[in-house]
């Protein structure tokens, strides 16, 4: 069990949309050997399409609510052989993230399913938004980071300005393993850092036709690249040495506990620099550990099967029209046909129908280890943040749900529908596709939903017509911040101009508030009222 899980690398990749994230997954995947052309993604109409365009799918539905793994072996060259000369056959669990250019709750869920993060940065733009935002959350989580920065074929920043970036604005210290040899826009290869950042080697690349091959690697000595590239060799060798100077070496421990990042410059169009990011995260990633239980006592991958639910998706396939709950196992063996106990109801749960979801394949799952994902069929009872196990009882902490800051009204289309409106709204509101938000004011009719991203809303009526058949009204409520608040404030918060007090369905008081303008105002002049902040993802 011990080797299982140590073979294993479970991680996600979060970037902000047009980073290259499918085009990463397509090259990830060629490098494993998954696919044997890559070129579907980023490649010209009429070509075959491959695994990841199960995202085209959901956006042309209009709901993108994707979240499937991808997992593959992968034999690292660089990884030490067992003592036999054995090679080590690496399972890397690549747990996708939405592609969206929305950004939601699940967004956030998929990555308490991973061990580590792959912060995927275009050389031209830098930090973006939704890159800031994931990162908060991995922080937050304790996720370690592997900084990937990508498209380096095209001009972009200098390596120097975009570490500088990553460092200031998110106080991550940058640690390169791999510093590029050529400005962006004339990616030759990468030099490989050794300790005080001398060069170790040059990795010379060769591109293939479209970027549909791995491309072919060159190594040579640090005089032979010299020979080879001249000034170009010169500058990244004394720019590396410059980084040892600032103390940005890498250094395990401190990338465990999330306070710097090893960075690697790529291009997953062509190929450039990806066996270095698999390289890496067998490398360096962490393999799946023990996870505390809601007690804080640690259960260890060699337990009895557990596993906690991070996500759950309705109407994924039209032919279908099923339902389907992803866990990732945190402790045992999961065998398929296992009846395992739903700690949250202390229902049995029989998983006949496991699966391994990616793209539109999907695959019977035999046997998981700890840091797999496997899709449970027709789980109508689990929710996110669930824990599933066998033999000895444990129940892991909820998902934290993070600082709503979007809200909107959802109303019955028609009285007649009531009952299926009430029903659609309790089971939406206990998956925790969104949170529910009522008071008297307002009535049970017409209840007040939050959201991290305001696609949740589409997907609620999305899923409320397909599944309940009503057609709800969706109306935007003008606040953007939610405060935890309790009952000795609700009545003069609820006097306050823009301001409105909510009970949520798990009996927290939330006082939603139109502007932060508005809230600091309030907590000057009435100091004595409770707003507390709820965990922010932002
Ligand atoms: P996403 O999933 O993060 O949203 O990004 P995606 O992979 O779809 O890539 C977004 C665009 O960036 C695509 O271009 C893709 O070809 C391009 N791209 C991704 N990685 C690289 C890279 O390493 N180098 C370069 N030069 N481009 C890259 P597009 O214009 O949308 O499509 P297409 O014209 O290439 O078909």
């Amino acid at each position: 069990m011990r080797a299982e899980a140590e073979r294993r690398r479970t991680f996600a990749v979060i970037s902000h949309p047009d980073a290259g994230k499918s085009t990463l997954t397509e090259a990830l995947a060629l490098h494993a050997r998954v696919i044997s052309e890559a070129g579907a993604v980023h490649g010209k109409a009429g070509r075959k399409s491959t695994v990841s365009d199960w995202m085209e799918m959901e956006k042309a539905r209009g709901i993108s609510v994707s979240s499937t793994a991808l997992q593959f072996n992968y034999t690292s060259e660089e990884a030490p052989r067992g003592e036999d000369g054995s090679e080590t056959v690496n399972v890397i669990n690549l747990v996708d993230t939405p592609g969206h250019s929305d950004f939601s709750e699940d967004t956030y869920r998929v990555l308490t399913a991973v061990d580590a993060a792959v912060m995927l940065i275009d050389a031209a733009k830098g930090l973006e938004p939704q890159t800031l935002k994931l990162f908060q959350v991995c922080r937050h989580r304790g996720i370690p980071v592997i900084t990937v920065i990508n498209k380096w074929d095209r001009p972009g920043r200098t390596p120097l300005e975009l570490l500088d970036e990553i460092q200031e604005r998110i106080g991550l210290t940058p640690t390169p393993l791999f510093w590029p040899v050529g400005i962006a826009g004339d990616f030759r290869g990468l030099l490989r850092r050794g300790e005080d950042g001398a060069a170790v080697e040059y990795i010379k690349f060769t591109r293939t036709a479209g970027g549909a091959k791995i491309a072919p690697e060159e190594h040579l000595s640090p005089d032979e690249a010299l020979s080879r590239e001249g000034d170009t060799w010169a500058e990244a060798a004394e720019e590396s040495e410059l980084l040892s100077a600032s103390g940005q070496d890498h250094d395990q421990e401190l990338f465990l506990a999330g306070q710097t990042s090893p960075v690697i410059f790529a291009s997953a169009m062509l190929n450039f620099g990806v066996r270095q990011i698999l390289d890496t995260l067998v490398a360096l990633a962490p393999a799946p550990g023990a996870r505390l239980d809601v007690d804080g006592n640690p259960r260890s991958v060699d337990d009895p099967f557990s596993a906690v639910v991070f996500k759950v998706q309705a109407g994924m396939d039209t032919a279908h029209r099923d339902r389907l709950a992803f866990m990732r196992v945190v402790s045992g063996v999961f065998e398929r046909g296992m009846v395992v106990t739903h700690a949250q109801t202390g229902k049995p749960f029989a998983t006949k129908y496991a699966l391994t979801v990616f793209g539109r394949e999907r695959s019977t799952v035999e046997n998981a280890y700890p840091g797999d994902v496997v899709g449970l069929v027709n789980a109508t009872a689990l929710a996110p943040g669930h824990t599933l196990f066998v033999d000895r009882k444990v129940e892991f902490p909820p998902i934290p749900s993070f600082a709503p800051e979007h809200f909107a009204i959802l109303r019955a289309e028609s009285a007649s529908k009531y009952k299926q409106f009430r029903k659609a709204v309790d089971q939406l509101d206990s998956e925790g596709v969104v949170q529910i938000l009522r008071n008297d004011i307002r009535g049970d009719a017409s209840p007040v939903m939050a959201a991290v991203g305001p696609m949740q809303f589409e997907v609620v009526a999305a899923r409320m017509k397909a599944e309940y058949n009503v057609d709800p009204k969706i109306e935007p409520l003008g606040y953007s911040l939610a405060r935890r608040t309790d009952a000795a404030s609700v009545d003069e918060l609820n006097r306050q101009r823009g301001v409105e007090v909510f009970t949520r369905s798990d009996g927290v008081l939330l006082a939603l508030v139109s502007d932060k303008w508005r809230l600091q105002y309030i907590q000057k002049e009435l100091p004595e009222l409770t707003l507390e902040p709820l965990v922010a993802a932002t």
